[in-house]
């Protein structure tokens, strides 16, 4: 019975470390076929400890081989969160002409009166990751500025012909450049006056990506996630900002204090993006860790903690006359979908009746529905029985998108857990479209094509498998459905 009180809340198709806890995603690299996740990890306990890197492969994005531990805390420190590239040019020497990963990581230690010590390493790996090598030469960067100085990112700027390192600088962002991932220069700082500065920025990103799929018109796109403050409510939460980049600096498309978040539920963070995929298929993935500090440390699983999101693509487009990010799961979901129903009509009676007859713990709900004025909110209860459901909705007079996890099972362990989130979402014509991923302990929404993503955690009883849809305060037009169990 301890195995399936430890299993109970396990993900299906959700990455989940075998044992112990994990935080950020780290080393997100694509070589050879294999999709590369290591993460923050604390091998001798769950809750967050001396941070090592744990390590899995995956060849689709949803089933991953668990590795050993690919990078231990030493004398110089714990391993903080970083990422991983492909040497293709052997540009440190480390691989005898060929190509190579090499992993780019903080050290993280305290100074005798207590200050946090932060320095830039690498290691590298000449098997395809399943061993690595610490540079003898470590640290590679320092700085005397910052104490908070960390998660480094790094990739190849063709442009320039040279490494570039995004790594996190007390509460902006600091770029460096190097030819050969040992010597960096500094190359410019981001980030006064610009976006939310709530807390300490950690775990950058900077990447190009096409605008409306068109190679020639790319722009940049930052993400800085924001450390947890007693004092802000939301906890743990990324940002992005748009703009331009020309291999030293980035050059804001927002002028001002504007915060575009990229997930407005509560458990998204410290989300970056894969190196590498791009000579695959020229997609840009993403993965964040589904959590939120203000909780990680209590969530109700045994002999083990933490999970992702699943893998997202992330694409720009022109909407309403801005440029946002759009996020969609990989495609590779499809593979596990286990078609149940397809339907659509005008009568609030009959997706009523659908929606009772069928029992799901984990699937994928798209549903797009048009509406009367007079309607007040509409969406379902998913995960429910009796009391219990976790609310996915649209409140048409707030014009919001919501989830509402206040009775969705087990919200005990802690008092921020329990809650109803919120966020705007325009829908033209009384009409909205959303896409729901329900794993086992987890719900992502992705409403209207993607332009607005919400993930929160949630914990419902094992047989709560009811689903049901509302639309209060009017009628139905139209809806189409589309529901597939997943795994
Ligand atoms: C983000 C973070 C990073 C740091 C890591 C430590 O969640 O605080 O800034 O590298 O976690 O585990």
């Amino acid at each position: 019975s301890e195995v399936i009180q430890a299993e109970k809340y396990r993900p299906k198709f959700h990455f989940s470390p075998p044992a112990n806890w994990m935080n950020d995603p780290n080393g997100l690299v694509y070589f050879k076929g294999e999709y590369h996740l290591f993460y923050q990890h604390h091998p001798h306990g769950t809750s967050w400890g001396p941070m090592h890197w744990g390590h899995a492969v995956s060849k689709d994005l949803i089933t991953w081989e668990h590795l050993p531990i690919a990078l231990a805390s030493d004398e110089l420190g714990m391993i903080f969160s970083g990422s991983a590239v492909v040497d293709w040019n052997d540009s440190t020497g480390f691989f005898d002409g060929e190509p190579g990963l090499v992993a780019i990581f903080t050290h993280h230690a305290h100074s005798p009166g207590g200050n946090s010590i932060e320095k830039q390493s690498i290691a590298f790996s000449s098997d395809k990751g399943r061993t690595w090598i610490k540079y003898e030469g470590n640290p590679v960067l320092t700085s005397d500025k910052h104490t908070d100085f960390r998660d480094p990112k790094v990739f190849w700027h063709k442009e320039t012909e040279q490494w570039v390192m995004i790594v996190a600088s007390g509460q902006t962002v600091c770029l460096y450049r190097s030819p050969n991932l040992k010597e960096w220069s500094f190359s410019s700082e981001f980030g006064q006056g610009m976006g939310s500065h709530d807390g300490v920025w950690e775990c950058p990103d900077l990447f190009a990506l096409p605008v409306d799929g068109e190679e020639t018109a790319l722009k940049w796109v930052m993400f800085v996630s924001i450390g947890n403050e007693p004092h802000v409510p939301e906890g743990s939460r990324t940002q992005y900002f748009t703009g331009r980049f020309d291999g030293l600096a980035f050059i804001p498309d927002q002028s001002s204090q504007m915060t575009r978040w990229i997930d407005y539920g509560k458990d998204n963070y410290a989300g970056v993006s894969w190196s590498d995929v791009s000579a695959k298929d020229g997609r840009r993935i993403y993965i964040g860790w589904m959590n939120n500090w203000k909780y990680a440390g209590e969530t109700p699983t045994e002999g083990w903690r933490g999970a992702m999101t699943f893998p997202r693509v992330l694409t720009l487009e022109t909407r309403n006359g801005d440029i946002a990010l759009i996020q969609h799961p990989v495609n590779e979901l499809e593979s596990i979908r286990v078609p149940q129903i397809e339907s659509e009509g005008n009568s609030s009676a009959k997706l009523s009746s659908i929606c009772e007859g069928m029992e799901l713990e984990t699937y994928e709900l798209v549903a797009e529905f048009k509406w009367t004025e007079s309607v007040d909110s509409i969406g379902f209860k998913i995960r429910a029985s009796g009391q219990e459901a976790t609310v996915v909705g649209y409140s048409v007079k707030d014009e919001s998108l919501f989830i509402d996890r206040t009775r969705s099972g087990n919200i005990d362990f802690h008092d921020d857990f329990s809650g109803r989130h919120q966020a705007k979402l325009q829908s033209s014509q009384q009409c909205v479209k959303f896409q729901l991923i329900v794993d086992r302990t987890s719900v992502e929404v992705f409403a209207n094509d993607g332009i607005l993503a919400m993930t929160d955690l949630i914990y419902p009883s094992s047989d709560s498998l009811g689903l049901s849809f509302f639309c209060d305060g009017g009628e139905l037009l139209s809806y189409k459905i589309a529901i597939h169990k997943l795994g």
